[in-house]
């Protein structure tokens, strides 16, 4: 079955097509990085005029990309939620008149039911696994069984830990999106003697709070007798890096553990992030657990992960109708 694949929930604009639901023949990423730097986070307007701008010559790229001719298409696979309304909307509308056109099924997916499973394009992760889904939009730990098979276990009470990333980068002057900076100055840095709290990790359950560290963040900035110089910013941003890969970490193994599950997939943009791998991988050592990373272009927003969990519901027969709408804000 090939499946053209598309994705505009926030600020990429992705199309790629997969055979099979494991095969990727091309995986394309728009980013409107460009747009939205200026105003050191997504314009939601911005976002949507760019997904409309690019999502033809993207879809025609992909197609030629894999060899694909339109009429070698079995089904359209695209992300519903949850996003950007407007930009949801623009990949929604084109993924039905497409579909339409070609006389072929469409088929709406969750984003984060995507992220999940981005990591069986590249391994066959065996059900049960425990999903800690870490993008910008969300921080969630599930239970999966299987495809469609999810219990949420716990989930970030304000903000997600990407959104953390990129306010804490954001305090720091050092750009948008902050996660990778923040990654990279980590990675050349220790954390001096700066130690940010943990919220909620001596709370018995699966929850996080990433405002917390935030503001944490702020009120060192606030005691400093000067704008942090170069040496200050490597140590802060380390320092954050440190405790929000603490907290990750220790959830999801608590999770596991409670779960009897000892298998860990990792997936969303923050996913990339070098400390939570590295800590991660050392953990795997010592806790005896499989723990699994799809690679960076899977983490990150991409349109080709969608494709496993839409292969496998137009297999089971399931459809979209044309009267399918998008969904800004969608529970999995
Ligand atoms: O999954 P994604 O591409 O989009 C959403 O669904 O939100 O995730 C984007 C988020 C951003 O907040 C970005 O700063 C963060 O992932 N991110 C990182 C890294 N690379 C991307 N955060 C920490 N370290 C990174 N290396
Ligand atoms: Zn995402």
């Amino acid at each position: 079955m090939l499946l053209l694949a598309l994705e505009s929930s926030c600020d990429e604009t992705a199309a790629a097509v997969v055979r099979d639901g494991k095969e990727i023949l091309s995986n394309l990423i728009s980013s409107q990085i460009d747009v939205h730097a200026a105003y050191g986070g997504v314009v939601p307007e911005l976002a949507s005029r760019r997904h409309l701008e690019v999502i033809n010559p993207l879809v025609d790229d992909a197609l030629q990309r894999a060899g694909v001719e339109k009429n070698q298409l079995d089904g359209v696979v695209v992300t519903r939620g949850p996003g950007l309304i407007g930009a949801l909307l623009v990949g929604l509308s084109f993924a039905k008149a497409f579909a339409y056109a070609q006389q072929i099924p469409v088929i709406g997916v969750h984003h984060i039911e995507g992220h999940i499973l981005a990591i069986q394009l590249e391994k066959q992760v065996e059900y049960p696994f425990l999903a800690l889904a870490v993008s910008g939009g969300h921080t969630h730990l599930f239970r999966v069984d299987g495809i469609g098979q999810y219990r949420l276990l716990g989930r970030t009470v304000d903000d997600a830990a990407g959104e953390a990333f990129d306010k804490v980068a954001k305090m720091l002057g050092l750009g948008y999106p902050g996660g990778p900076i923040i990654d990279k100055l980590a990675q050349e840095s220790d954390d001096g003697d700066i130690v940010f709290p943990r919220p909620l990790l001596k709370k018995d359950n699966y929850d996080f709070s990433f405002s917390g560290m935030k503001t944490a963040v702020l009120n060192y900035l606030n005691k400093l007798d000067a704008e942090p110089d170069k040496e200050q910013l490597g140590q802060i941003s380390s320092a954050f890096q440190t405790a929000t890969v603490d907290v990750l970490t220790k959830k999801a193994l608590r999770a596991a553990e409670a779960e009897g599950l000892t298998r860990i997939v990792v997936a969303g943009g923050v996913a990339c992030n070098s400390g939570l791998r590295k800590r991660f991988a050392e953990l795997a050592e010592t806790e005896r657990l499989d723990v699994f990373f799809p690679s960076p272009i899977l983490c990150a927003d991409n349109a080709a992960m969608l494709a496993v969990a839409g292969h496998h519901y137009l297999q089971q027969g399931h459809r979209s109708n044309l009267d399918l709408n998008a969904v800004s804000s969608w529970p999995l």
